[in-house]
């Protein structure tokens, strides 16, 4: 981008001429730390779902700085109902394809339901996760409950994002997405939960479906950065889910700003191309190849290729 014909901008630093004048985001990978610093230095961390190449190395692009490939991968790209089917070689999977993809943005790989409900499971798991999937940190879902889980991931060195609040994989027992920590009490057992979170060494807590002032009290009472989904306008960052951002999907839950309504785009390209390959507009000789011969032999051969046309025959193999 151009600033009165002299300073340019990319995601990452201004520079006029040869000279940096102001880093915005480390050129190097996000790390844990830059991500705790960020709440000194006042600097709102972007964050985002990613689960393949192409739209990882995009976000990466453009300057996202954390991916989170999240276990909503059993909604958006499974088609499932529900985050509770994904499966822990799904995670992988995708995690490893999403690391593989950026440079810069820190991956973070979600840990699915049912795979850190011990601290044994909860440390294999996890290590499998950094370990095969190559991302720098994972996610887990829940407070106090999960707290000895957290502490021993923690202590096999792989950094913890916290998650509470309208945590999904929960739906059954909160009787559905519904928004949480709506009373007095439950924003204080909400604001101990990450209390305890913070002490057992998490590097941030993703905050999701609660009220702002729940938000807002958490993200004051916290040394660590707060990351909001449906969580008000307080949080140090805020993270949604791709393929709702850009309107890729139908979902329109209240929180979910459409940056791009993608999904009439491809609705209306899609619809396009059908219509011209039934209607014999595409392809045209633009978008075909031509023989690779000699103008001399390939005159020759139309008008070979010609006569037999006229006599009805097929074209002899040669041709
Ligand atoms: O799985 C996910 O995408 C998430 C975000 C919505 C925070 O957990």
């Amino acid at each position: 981008m151009e600033y009165n014909g002299i300073y340019r901008e990319s995601p990452r630093y201004i520079t006029k001429g040869d000279e940096l004048i102001l880093s915005m985001t480390p050129n190097k990978r996000v790390t844990v730390p830059w991500v705790i610093d960020s709440k000194g230095e006042h600097r709102k961390l972007s964050m985002l779902t990613a689960y393949d190449y192409l739209t990882a190395s995009l976000l990466d692009e453009a300057g996202i700085d954390i991916l989170l490939v999240g276990d909503s991968m059993g909604n958006v790209i499974q088609g499932k109902t529900s985050t509770i089917p994904v499966t822990l070689e799904q995670m992988i999977y995708h995690t490893e394809i999403v690391s593989r993809s950026t440079q810069r943005a820190l991956v973070i790989g979600d840990m699915p339901f049912g795979t850190y409900s011990n601290v044994r499971d909860a440390v294999t798991n996890a290590i499998r996760l950094m370990k095969d999937g190559g991302c720098q940190a994972i996610k887990l879902e829940g407070g106090k409950r999960v707290l000895n889980q957290v502490r021993a991931i923690i202590n096999s060195e792989i950094p913890v994002m916290g998650h509470l609040g309208l945590t999904p994989q929960s739906e059954h027992k909160f009787g559905g997405h519904k928004v949480q920590a709506r009373s007095e009490y439950a924003v204080q057992r909400l604001v101990s939960d990450a209390l305890a979170l913070e002490e057992a060494g998490v590097f941030a807590i993703v905050l999701e479906g609660i009220p702002t002032e729940a938000a807002q009290r958490v993200t004051e009472a916290l040394k660590i950065p707060t990351i909001g989904i449906g969580a008000g306008v307080y949080c140090d960052g805020q993270v949604l889910v791709t393929h709702d951002m850009l309107g890729m999907t139908d979902f329109t839950g209240r929180f979910v700003k459409q940056f791009a309504v993608l999904r009439e785009q491809i609705l209306s390209a899609v619809k396009q191309y059908k219509d011209e390959v039934e209607h014999g507009q595409f392809p045209t000789p633009q978008y075909s190849y031509e023989l690779e011969i000699e103008d001399r032999d390939k005159a020759d051969i139309l008008d070979a290729m010609k006569d037999y046309k006229e006599l009805d025959r097929e074209p002899i193999d040669e041709f």
